[in-house]
């Protein structure tokens, strides 16, 4: 797990960047699982940015949902199709064709949840998917106590998430109580898993995230788990790190590391 540390979300925001680059760079279709959210906010301001200078070219990559609400049709504000249509894709040239969107009003739910799993075993898996943490644990909508093996499922939301959500749909009444969500083991299932969090607010689930136990009380820590993990943060948000100084050094000196080993390589 490679944890980087930023002094403001802005460099964390150019990090990912840089990140998302080589991997956009390094196939035809690269498949990336993107979150909603205000985290990504700043993460996707800077991928139009890059777009619109052409630095990045992004007709060719494949997007997927982690989430939608049970209940609200793909048209709402406050689904999450909208959201990424405002956020990003507006700006965008992605083909709607390479664009995967759950949908939340579907005849049949189970349907619907193995149409998400065929649809990511269609396009060879997912290569990266960055997640936002929700305070109480949740990457995707993986609410406490949800398997770590879970695969795309309907799941009940909590309900501190519940009022977190109320501020955008208006009252604790019109906030969907149910979402159908990507599964913590179809998350596990991908080449790249990164997490971002930014703020105070998201110090207590970073440590627990981290440097905690890997619990299905606490979705999120099963990242540490996965071979291929990045935990991005800005410096409050990595405050109560213990090794937050470790973490710092050990991604400042990465290029030296390599260095190193390509040297001794060679003698
Ligand atoms: C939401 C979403 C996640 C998001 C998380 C944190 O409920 N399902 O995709 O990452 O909660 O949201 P925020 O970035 O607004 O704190």
């Amino acid at each position: 797990m490679e944890i980087i540390i930023k002094e403001t979300p802005e460099k964390v925001a150019d990090e990912i960047l840089k990140r998302l680059k080589k991997i956009i760079n390094k196939k035809r279709h690269p498949v990336i699982g993107l979150p909603t959210g205000n985290t990504p906010k700043i993460i996707y301001k800077k991928m139009i940015e890059a777009h619109k200078k052409g630095e990045m070219d992004f007709s060719d990559i494949i997007i997927f949902a982690h989430d939608e609400y049970v209940g609200i049709p793909g048209n709402h504000p406050n689904s999450t199709k909208t959201y990424f249509k405002e956020n990003l894709l507006n700006e965008l040239n992605i083909p709607e064709k390479n664009l995967f969107f759950i949908n939340g009003t579907p005849d049949d739910l189970k349907v619907e949840c193995r149409k998400v799993e065929e649809a990511i075993r269609d396009v060879g898996g997912i290569d990266f998917q960055l997640f936002g943490i929700g305070k109480d644990g949740h990457i995707g909508f993986n609410e406490p106590g949800s398997s770590l093996n879970s695969r795309t499922r309907v799941k009940p939301l909590t309900f501190s998430t519940i009022r977190y959500l109320s501020k955008i749909f208006g009252s604790e009444e019109e906030t969907p109580r149910f979402c159908i969500t990507m599964g913590v083991g179809t998350i596990m299932d991908s080449k790249e898993v990164a997490i971002v969090a930014f703020g105070y607010e998201k110090k207590d689930a970073v440590k627990r995230c981290v440097e905690g136990p890997i619990t299905s009380a606490f979705p999120a820590s099963i990242i540490q788990m996965h071979p291929k993990a990045k935990v991005y943060l800005d410096e409050k948000a990595a405050s109560l790190l213990d090794e937050k100084e470790y973490y710092k050094w050990a991604y400042e000196n990465k290029e030296k590391m390599y260095d190193y080993l390509k040297n001794k390589k060679e003698v």
